[in-house]
């Protein structure tokens, strides 16, 4: 019998699992810092692994790396083999009946206020859970639903075209705020014409908080031009406090940390209603952690507890 190149003398599984790392995120430096180890081991693992393949797998083009065909190749091979020992060890956990694992969830950015909310209850009922948190905007969640690389997923206005089950989850009202100083903090039924000629400053287009306000803007016929974008809640608070504009954030945004010298305006049409999702493939075999998960949330029943 001829031996494959992949025999584990040659490629091992954690070569893969460092090669997957550099693949999604298209960075040595970046995967490195996620696995915990130095770049130039990295970068050692993947040359042994080209090396015994006899491919390239990545090549640099100015300063961004790509795949490779052959490297496009090796990443869904790597992604079907981690998925079936995912799947035996899941087979294995329900043998034994126990709980424990790895729980992937992708997230937006403005949930990773409420998720740790659950999470923290989750790990403690569940000590021998790793759980990894993966935060992107929400085209971004959205890409990695599509890719298949988590089990479960939060995000805004779930897309209909897609065969998922999305459970609601909790309500996230978009309200508008600005410096406390601002002349019309404190008052009653703002009119949003009285702020349009105020810098606008805005999360960036694939957010869902921007899918969000440009919706509600094309409803009353409003025009969403921003002065600034900025890919950061947090960015986004500091600069309205520092006085660079008014800008729409998830309200959940401010409940720990707001800055003191931010307020939210109390503006007509506002809060812009939105509605967090926990989201899933519907055919996809949850492992036992994700189901218990899963479960775990539905018992917590957020939307009937008042969480702004
Ligand atoms: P995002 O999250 O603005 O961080 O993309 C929005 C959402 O989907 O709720």
């Amino acid at each position: 019998m001829t031996k494959s190149r992949f025999h584990t003398r040659q490629t091992t599984f954690r070569q893969l699992e460092i090669f997957r790392e550099v693949a999604e995120r298209l960075s040595v430096t970046e995967a490195a810092r996620h696995l915990h180890l130095a770049q130039s081991s990295v970068s050692t693992q993947l040359g042994k692994m080209e090396q015994a393949l006899g491919y390239s797998l990545f090549e640099q083009i100015g300063k961004r790396l790509y795949l490779t065909e052959a490297g496009e190749e090796v990443l869904s091979g790597t992604r079907e083999i981690f998925s079936a020992l995912d799947s035996l060890e899941m087979r294995l956990a329900q043998m034994r009946g126990m709980t424990l694992g790895q729980l992937r969830l992708g997230v937006v950015t403005t949930a990773k206020y409420l998720v740790p909310r659950l999470l923290g209850p989750f790990c403690k009922a569940y000590p021998e859970v790793e759980v990894q948190f993966n935060i992107a905007n929400r085209s971004e969640v959205i890409r990695r639903l599509q890719e298949n690389l988590d089990d479960l997923y939060v995000f805004s206005q779930p897309p209909e075209q897609l065969d998922i089950l999305a459970i609601p989850l909790a309500d996230n009202p978009l309200v508008v705020i600005a410096p406390a100083r601002h002349p019309l903090a404190g008052q009653r039924a703002i009119n949003w014409e009285a702020l349009a000629g105020e810098p606008f400053i805005s999360r960036e287009s694939g957010s869902g908080t921007r899918h969000a306000i440009e919706e509600h803007f094309a409803r009353f016929g409003w025009h969403c031009s921003p002065r600034m974008t900025i890919e950061s809640n947090e960015a986004i608070k500091e600069s309205v406090a520092a006085g660079l504009g008014i800008s729409i954030v998830s309200r959940h945004t401010l409940l720990h940390t707001a800055p003191g010298n931010l307020v939210e305006l109390d503006v007509q049409q506002f809060p812009i209603p939105n509605r967090w999702y926990l989201v899933r493939w519907r055919t996809k075999r949850l492992s036992p952690v994700a189901e218990t998960f899963a479960q775990f949330v539905r018992e917590a029943d957020l939307l009937s507890k008042d969480n702004t």
